[in-house]
């Protein structure tokens, strides 16, 4: 229990920890990476290059000190964060490496203004904050390994990889252990570990599974990135370098942006390669509910899915609208106010600026917040999301 003395002091200093927001991460990413050069194995160093996620972990610390004395307010975004620590592999002991260095990185930049009072204030609601992590996280470790499931990494034989278009091809990845897939809720992602030989660490990103649990292998579709792009790492790596017959590590699936069970009409729209977890959900639809599937992508050439969307859309009676901005132009309010019915569900996936765009239409056209569901691809995550 946290002393009120402790929280007002936390609560007061907020503020400040917040101005002085992006000194205070690069400070402390550069002192844990100093002191801990393993965590490069954990962390995406390309979102480090960019400057982006850094930011989203210190951020939210504060955000959740701002709420220390209601930490339940703000656990359905600690569960959206706590998959992804848990699909990364992130462990409690990671948690006083996170705590001592943002402390030093706090005293660091604000000098004589973080008095030993206001340290130790953030130590103890750090520890409160970290144990909420902790707890939420162990019981996804617990779920994951439930179920002939598992908990950390393990290794996935390819045993099909298919070209889907020019730059994505599907990798089809089944347990080398041979024993039974743990079920996963469409729509969630697994998380891939490789060492690309060029690289020094391990890098780790998330692939939704593509398709809907079909017995004993994972699908994940991947796009390939400009050769330079930072943020394609993995992605290349398994363009590459992984083929039919290679080994990969796998966590168990994660993640929740996931199709909600009613038989309200549903409304996909994707955006991209943002389509991969829109399908898997349709994949898994049944006959009797509906449904619509709008694609906006540059062209029919960079289109995936879309003999399979089509097949899935016929089998439900559902309807498909497909505009290719290269020629088309982006999807507008008028294309989607012809699709939004009275309790119309909406699952979005695509590039932050579509995201961005298409929520504040289906805003506009009166659907409500709790039925847009939404998923960003990359760091997007802070409380204030
Ligand atoms: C991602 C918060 C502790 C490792 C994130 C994200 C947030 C966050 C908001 C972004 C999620 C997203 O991209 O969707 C926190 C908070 C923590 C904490 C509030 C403490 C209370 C830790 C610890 C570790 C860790 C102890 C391990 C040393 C990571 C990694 C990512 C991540 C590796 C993925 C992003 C990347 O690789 O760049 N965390 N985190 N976090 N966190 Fe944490």
């Amino acid at each position: 229990m946290l002393s009120q003395k402790t929280i007002d002091i936390v609560k007061s200093t907020v503020p400040v920890l917040e101005k002085h927001g992006v000194d205070i991460t690069k400070h402390f990413y550069k002192r844990m990476f100093t002191n801990h050069p393993e965590l490069k194995n954990v962390f995406n160093q390309s979102n480090q290059r960019e400057g982006r996620q850094p930011q989203a972990l210190a951020a939210s610390v504060y955000a959740a000190a701002a709420n220390i004395d209601n930490l339940e307010s703000i656990l359905p975004v600690v569960h959206l964060i706590a998959h992804k620590h848990r699909a990364l592999g992130i462990l409690p002991e990671h948690y006083p490496i996170v705590g001592e260095n943002l402390l030093a990185a706090i005293k660091e930049v604000l000098g004589d203004a973080a008095t030993d009072e206001i340290i130790e204030a953030w130590a103890d609601a750090y520890g409160v904050i970290a144990d909420v992590f902790i707890q939420v996280e162990e019981e996804l470790y617990q779920q994951a390994e439930a179920n002939g499931g598992w908990r950390l990494f393990k290794p996935f034989k390819v045993v099909r990889k298919e070209q889907e278009n020019e730059l994505v091809a599907s990798f089809y990845l089944e347990p080398e252990d041979g024993k039974a897939l743990p079920p996963y809720q469409p729509g969630q992602y697994i998380t891939v570990k490789v060492k690309a030989p060029e690289e020094e660490y391990t890098a780790l990103r998330h692939y939704t599974v593509s398709q809907a649990p079909n017995g004993n292998v994972y699908r994940i579709s991947v796009k390939r990135e400009a050769e330079n792009n930072p943020k394609g790492v993995v992605s290349n790596y398994l363009h590459d370098y992984v083929e039919e017959g290679s080994t990969i590590q796998i966590s168990a699936p994660a993640g929740l942006f996931t199709l909600q069970q009613n038989d309200n009409p549903v409304l996909f729209i994707g955006g991209g390669i943002g389509v991969t977890p829109l399908y898997a959900m349709l994949d898994s639809m049944e006959f009797g509910r509906n449904v619509t599937f709008i694609q906006s992508v540059r062209n029919e050439k960079l289109a995936v899915f879309q003999d399979q969307i089509q097949k899935k859309i016929n089998e439900l009676k559902g309807s498909y609208f497909v505009k290719y901005s290269d020629t088309e132009g982006y999807i507008t309010k008028e294309d989607l106010s012809k699709y939004i019915q009275e309790n119309t569900e909406v699952y979005i996936c695509g590039p932050e600026a579509f995201m961005e765009t298409v929520i504040s239409y289906v805003r506009e056209l009166g659907v409500s917040e709790d039925r847009i569901h939404f998923e960003f691809f990359g760091p997007g995550l802070s409380f204030k999301a």
